[in-house]
């Protein structure tokens, strides 16, 4: 996600922000910016899109910029596409906010996270005489701090904890006041922020690499706790402006392991940050009980058929969707490999809505059957991870998933983020066409989500275990039914790509039709079991295999305890709607994948031949 840094103290800022930012590369950025005070002098701010030898090329490496007291921010976009007017810092006077020479106002700032109720406070802001030049929500809370600081002449620290009590949702917020120079205020929720102090100077960052160059001695900001950071010096307030003690922690660990968030892998780091992904997707989308995925409530309501189009792991997501989207609504529905439907000569729908999924929004074939079903007069959605990406741009309509940038070649978070977009698409589809009674029901269940991941993963020892055994084997088989089928693929998929086992997914009553030939003593066979009216179905293909001599590995959900009289490793899954099951039955079969090709010593989050973005046929 974005970066921030910060600097107080006797040397120049603005080249102490770009080696921080620079440090912060790796977590992907699309725009970057800094803002630089001058003794009394107020904030000068340069931001730019693309890389940050832009920023440094503008600035003369940070020369041009004077000043000891700054603020720097990398951007991936997430609200606003990735445009100058967009990039941060953002100011709260009424002007654009980055041009040549100081900028007049009050407070100047970056932010990570989201804001989930911005639209309603913008609208408060703009009747207040307030006006906005960039679609972010960053630019509303700036102007928010700004709001309560003249309103109340109540100084920073009371501002902010104003300013935070008013909004929902996640935030790492760095800003400066125009009335204290030298002085920069932090606060954070959900988001991480970092202090470290110095030989008479003080950093931000919102990661440990950006300041493990100048320093290894850092402060942790707690959720809801703030502070006022001068040079050398650090003050730390709670929600209520009191001030609390806190202890410094030293940092042992290398830069390497500080980027992977000390993880030994991003594919890792990226496994565990589903939860908030998940978290973050449901909330950018969902205000008070209402889902807006940014396509009419007309247009769903008008559409006689759905088309599902992606690849890869975006292509698993289209398949289980098409079995919620058949639960939850009366539309008919296909799903289609992108590479596929741009060569099938289907006769569609023209009341159809096409629905391509991906991460990238740059994969070749996703974006070539995304022109042609616009070129049939077709409506299209995208969902989608990279904002400003090809395929969001050229959809009627898009929904940006909030995975934040994915390092691993192989899918995780991305994928997570995606199953959510796609299960609040059937819901708003079923909700305006009536196939749905208690919307409510399932939102609520989807809240409950984060949680029942973050179970799983805190039993993950016990996978790691049994995939060290696994990782000896040289064909696995995935098999189930119905919705159980579509998380195999997955599964199968996540396997072998960066294990290199050879693994196929089954639809568990198709086996019988020539692939249970391939079955003798001690194949592996993996099976899921969420979907209840299918669970004895599955089981009997299970029986079926195991009477072959094959080893059984069962992902069952919680209550269905009569798997342990067959199988001979089971992972229970928390209890969930049968359509949002998907969400939790991929963690396991995520971890089997990773420790699997941990144990054969592959390189995990680089597989050979693969390509994180696909952009050639
Ligand atoms: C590549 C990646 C997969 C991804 C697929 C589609 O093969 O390795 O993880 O699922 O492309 O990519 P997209 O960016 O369109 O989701």
């Amino acid at each position: 996600m974005c970066g921030i840094v910060g600097f107080t103290g006797r040397r120049q800022a603005a080249p102490v922000l770009l080696s921080g930012l620079k440090r912060l590369e790796y977590r992907g950025y699309d725009s970057a910016g800094m803002a630089v005070r001058n003794g009394d002098a107020p904030a000068e701010v340069v931001k730019s899109t693309g890389k940050l030898i832009k920023l440094e090329e503008k600035t003369d490496h940070g020369q041009t910029l004077a000043g000891s007291c700054g603020i720097g921010h990398t951007r991936w976009a997430t609200h606003g596409e990735p445009t100058v007017v967009n990039a941060h810092p953002h100011v709260s006077g009424n002007c654009q906010g980055s041009g040549s020479g100081p900028v007049e106002s009050d407070v100047v700032g970056v932010h990570n996270g989201i804001i989930e109720n911005y639209v309603e406070l913008k609208e408060k802001l703009l009747r207040h005489g307030y006006e906005f030049y960039s679609s972010t929500d960053t630019e509303v809370v700036i102007k928010l701090i700004d709001y309560y600081y003249k309103k109340y002449k109540i100084g920073p620290v009371d501002a902010l904890t104003r300013t935070m009590v008013r909004v929902r949702g996640s935030y790492a917020l760095e800003v400066m006041f125009k009335d204290y120079p030298q002085e920069i205020y932090v606060a954070r929720k959900d988001s991480p922020m970092i202090i470290g102090i110095s030989e008479g100077e003080s950093y931000i960052a919102s990661d440990v690499p950006a300041l493990l160059n100048y320093c290894r001695s850092v402060y942790y900001i707690d959720n809801l706790e703030l502070a006022r950071v001068l040079p050398g010096e650090v003050h730390f307030f709670d929600l209520n402006g009191d001030e609390i003690p806190k202890e410094p922690t030293e940092i042992t660990f290398s830069v390497e392991a500080a980027e992977k968030g000390g993880y030994e892998h991003f594919m890792m780091k990226e496994i565990h940050e589903q939860p908030r992904v998940i978290a973050d997707t449901l909330h950018s989308a969902v205000q008070d009980g209402r889902i807006d995925l940014g396509i009419s409530e007309e247009t769903l309501k008008n559409i006689s058929q759905i088309y599902i189009v992606a690849c890869g792991s975006a292509y698993h997501v289209g398949v289980i969707s098409q079995y919620v989207l058949e639960e939850l609504t009366n539309l008919p529905v296909r799903t289609e490999l992108a590479s596929e439907f741009r060569y099938r000569k289907m006769n569609l729908d023209p009341d159809a809505l096409v629905v391509v999924i991906s991460q990238s929004g740059e994969t070749a074939d996703s974006l070539a059957a995304l022109r042609q079903a616009k070129t049939k007069g077709l409506k299209t959605l995208a969902i989608v991870n990279v904002v400003g990406s090809s395929i969001a741009r050229e959809a009627d309509y898009v929904f940006y998933t909030k995975a934040g940038p994915e390092i691993a070649v192989a899918t995780t978070k991305a994928y997570s983020a995606q199953l959510v977009a796609m299960y609040l698409f059937a819901l708003k589809i079923g909700e305006v066409r009536e196939t749905i009674e208690d919307i409510a029901k399932y939102l609520q269940e989807l809240e409950s989500l984060p949680g029942k991941v973050e179970r799983l993963l805190d039993d993950k020892e016990r996978l790691q275990w049994f995939a060290s055994k696994l990782s000896n084997t040289n064909s696995i088989f995935y098999i189930g039914r119905g919705l159980d089928y579509a998380i195999c693929l997955e599964g199968s998929l996540k396997l072998k790509e960066i294990s290199y086992i050879h693994s196929e997914a089954y639809a568990a009553g198709e086996l019988k039709h020539g692939t249970i030939s391939l079955v003798e003593k001690g194949t592996m066979v993996i099976s899921s079991l969420t979907q209840p009216d299918l669970y004895e179905k599955t089981v009997s293909n299970m029986v079926e295999v195991k009477s072959r001599g094959a080893a059984l590995v069962a992902i069952a959900s919680y209550g269905y305890y009569s798997i342990e009289d067959c199988a001979d490793f089971v992972v229970y899954i928390p209890k969930t709607l049968p359509v949002f099951a998907a969400s939790l039955a991929v963690i396991p079969m995520q971890l089997l994948a990773y420790y699997a090709a941990v144990a054969r010593g592959e390189d995990v989050d680089k597989p050979r031949n693969l390509a994180k973005s696909v952009t050639v046929e």
